[in-house]
């Protein structure tokens, strides 16, 4: 199988290391902005990997939607297979994406751009052939997970622990996408569009991040025998319909997503008859990246499992009745909500500067 590389940064460079002794794959061309090594390879421009027939197979780790997206299509258009890690471009263009790859007969795979180098959506297309999932969600963000593991064991501060994961090179210098949530909210579509056989549109999920946390908040659930996470969250509802939510929640210090550490990921699922299962393991990083790329690329040359879904109708999620009690600080004060639903509460927060995460089930019987 002849691949060709768009963008040949942390991802990207090292998918090309991985593949230099490969038995069956090759990568012929790379398209990127500025390239030190495998110049021999260099492609002047993307059209040049388009209109190159022996390229069967097209790797998109560039980043963002455009021009990834576009590329993408184009590919797909041209009967090229298509993998990519970009969750940006995934996420926004997914409808298109996978009919297109429908209807020229070829691969889609995109098991990177959820969970770095954890071989879940694979997994999670495997579970729901014989079941069907309830729910799934989970730890999905690194970043998130490091700054706050980092503020509860050691007790610094947000701005101090951003540092230094930023000095360690895993999380952005602008960390929006990060913090805000909206990382692991294209990473909850992803898995949703599978798990649910269909199409969501990531903007209608509610989306609380972790930008305003403080050590008070960090104390506040300490004290009550809870630690803060990021969470991503979706069910599906007694009526077929699907709720989600990104959201900081207090959870247990026993639950096992209070035991996750550092920048680790621990994603999850529950189906009608198997499960509880949940992927733990390294969600980002260069290498254990480029090996989910690989995996997916030498699925396509098997021919295995080439699509996540075979349905790609639209589908809204509805979070009508789904109201958990909240804990808010706004400034030094802090309070329990009576139970709200996540739309309404972000409404009602709507230019302020909060912070809010989800109580924990048992506090929902009690006054919030
Ligand atoms: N790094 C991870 O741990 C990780 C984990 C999971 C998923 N991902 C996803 O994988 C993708 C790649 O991530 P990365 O960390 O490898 O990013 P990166 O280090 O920034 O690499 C992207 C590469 O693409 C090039 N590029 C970007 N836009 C381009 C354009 N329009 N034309 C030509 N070249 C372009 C960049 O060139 P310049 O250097 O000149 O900008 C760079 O070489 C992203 O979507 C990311 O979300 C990354």
């Amino acid at each position: 199988m002849q691949t060709a590389i768009l963008g040949y940064g942390t991802v990207g460079s090292e998918l090309d290391l991985l593949l230099q002794d490969h038995k069956t794959l090759r990568v012929t061309r790379i398209f990127s902005r500025h390239m030190t090594a495998a110049r021999d390879k260099r492609a002047a421009s993307f059209e040049e990997i388009l209109q190159d027939p022996a390229i069967d197979t097209v790797a998109e780790m560039l980043g963002g939607v455009e021009p990834a997206l576009s590329y993408m299509e184009a590919a797909l258009k041209a009967g090229k297979n298509v993998v990519s890690s970009n969750k940006a471009a995934v996420a926004a263009g997914f409808s298109s994406l996978a009919r297109l790859a429908h209807e020229n007969g070829v691969s889609f795979r995109f098991t990177a751009a959820v969970g770095g180098g954890i071989p879940w959506l694979p997994n999670l297309e495997r579970l729901k052939r014989a079941d069907r999932v309830q729910e799934i969600g989970g730890i999905m963000n690194g970043t998130c997970n490091y700054i706050l593991d980092q503020m509860t064991k050691a007790g610094k501060s947000f701005e101090t622990v951003l540092g230094q994961a930023q000095a360690l090179g895993f999380a952005e210098r602008d960390p929006s996408a990060d913090i805000d949530g909206a990382d692991t909210r294209r990473k909850l579509t992803i898995s949703m569009n599978t798990a649910f056989e269909a199409v969501f549109d990531e903007q209608a999920i509610p989306c609380f991040g972790i930008r305003h946390v403080t050590g008070q908040d960090i104390e506040t659930a300490r004290s009550g025998g809870f630690v803060i996470r990021l969470l991503a969250r979706s069910f599906r509802n007694a009526d077929g319909s699907v709720r989600a939510l990104i959201a900081p929640a207090f959870v247990p210090s026993s639950a096992p997503e209070a035991a996750v550490p550092d920048n680790f990921n621990r994603i999850s699922c529950a189906l009608e008859n198997g499960g509880p299962f949940a992927f733990f393991g390294q969600g980002a990083g260069g290498r254990p990246t480029a090996l989910n790329v690989l995996h997916d690329l030498e699925d396509i040359s098997v021919r295995r499992a080439v699509f996540y879904q075979s349905t790609f109708e639209a589908a809204t999620v509805k979070n009508q009745g789904f109201a958990p009690c909240w804990y808010v600080r706004l400034g030094t004060e802090s309070f329990r909500t009576q139970p709200t639903e996540p739309e309404a509460l972000a409404a009602q927060l709507a230019g302020k500067e909060y912070f809010a995460a989800i109580l924990p089930e048992e506090r929902r019987e009690s006054p919030c």
